[in-house]
């Protein structure tokens, strides 16, 4: 029987993981169960970093960006002498079960727990948008929407001095935030791991839009880690007319209040997580597939892939 529920976030943060804290203490107080908050993520467990929360310590946060409870990446936690250490805390505060707010990461750390008895349920918090089982994670609509923001600001200038810009959007190893980005602004190229990154053909492209379409401006939106945005600037500039000029938007994505589509998400999530636990299910992640709230095993999102948005990358292609 689940008394007491420890809930973390781990990993990069996202706009929303506070909202999805607050549903979760809430959801599972109404149900009689005790919450435990876990600071900085797995680092909490392993230092027993823990407190107990009452409804009135999530008032207010659901518009507040960023995790009230802290966030840490901790590389060690693979070893089974640092998980033994957090199943001490368990231990020491009679802590039946967690539910574990990240990417990834925290997936993975989550799984290696419950390999080791403790009834664990992921909920996935990161703007990558990376995480298979789901269609969208929590903060992602958030990172979308400040990068919409300042892509249209940048289109602004660019076309007042016939420039390209070269905006680098995060991403790590997913590119639907470039991608639904570069649709949402009307972006001239967008490059991310799915497309690959081909200097020369970025290069020649441009030259079309600019000789050929006579366009007054470009955006072009990168995911991070493809190459040197700056670089590619530079070289834009000595190819094209257009003078390269290049943002990096950075962890701007990562904060801000959550939008409504996240909060919303968030919301439904964290309930859903609780209930998921009180009804006997554990190792499990939630995901939200057609607007319906469900979960597969963890061990089950490593082993799928997410399937390249071939359309969405063609529609992009076909609208410039
Ligand atoms: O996973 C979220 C994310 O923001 C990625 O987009 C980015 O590559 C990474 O985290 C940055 O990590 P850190 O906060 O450790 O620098």
């Amino acid at each position: 029987m689940i008394k007491t529920i420890a809930v973390l976030t781990s990993g990069g943060d996202s706009p929303g993981m506070n909202a999805a804290i607050r549903s979760i203490t809430r959801s599972a107080i109404a149900r009689g169960i005790k919450v435990m908050g876990v600071r900085d993520g797995f680092l909490g467990l392993i230092n027993n970093d823990v407190f107990e929360m009452e409804r009135s310590d999530v008032s207010g946060i659901i518009v507040r960006g960023g995790t009230m409870l802290g966030s840490a990446r901790v590389p060690g936690f693979t070893e089974r002498a640092v998980q033994d250490l957090a199943i001490d805390t368990f231990k020491k505060n009679q802590i039946d079960a967690m539910i574990v707010i990240g990417g990834d990461g925290s997936y993975r750390g989550a799984l290696a727990l419950s390999k080791l008895g403790i009834k664990c349920m992921t909920i996935p918090g990161t703007i990558d948008n990376d995480i298979p089982g789901t269609e969208e994670t929590i903060g992602f609509d958030t990172a979308l929407n400040t990068a919409i923001e300042a892509i249209d600001k940048l289109r602004d200038t660019s076309s007042s001095h016939h420039r390209c810009s070269v905006v680098e959007v995060m991403g790590n190893r997913c590119g639907d935030l470039a991608l639904y980005a570069g649709i949402s602004t009307g972006a001239e190229l967008v490059i991310t791991p799915e497309t690959g990154y081909d200097y020369e053909w970025t290069i020649k492209r441009l030259q079309e839009l600019d000789q050929i379409r006579k366009k007054s401006h470009a955006i072009v939106v990168i995911s991070e880690k493809l190459t040197d945005a700056e670089d590619l600037a530079k070289s834009i500039s000595r190819k094209t007319s257009f003078a390269g000029r290049s943002t990096v938007l950075g962890y701007i994505q990562r904060g801000g209040s959550p939008t409504a589509k996240d909060r919303i998400l968030a919301t439904r999530m964290g309930d859903f997580a609780v209930t998921s636990l009180l009804d006997g299910k554990h190792a499990h992640a939630v995901g939200m597939i057609e607007g319906q709230l469900v979960s597969m095993s963890i061990e089950d999102t490593f082993k799928h892939k997410k399937k390249v948005k071939q359309d969405m990358f063609d529609l992009q292609k076909r609208l410039v």
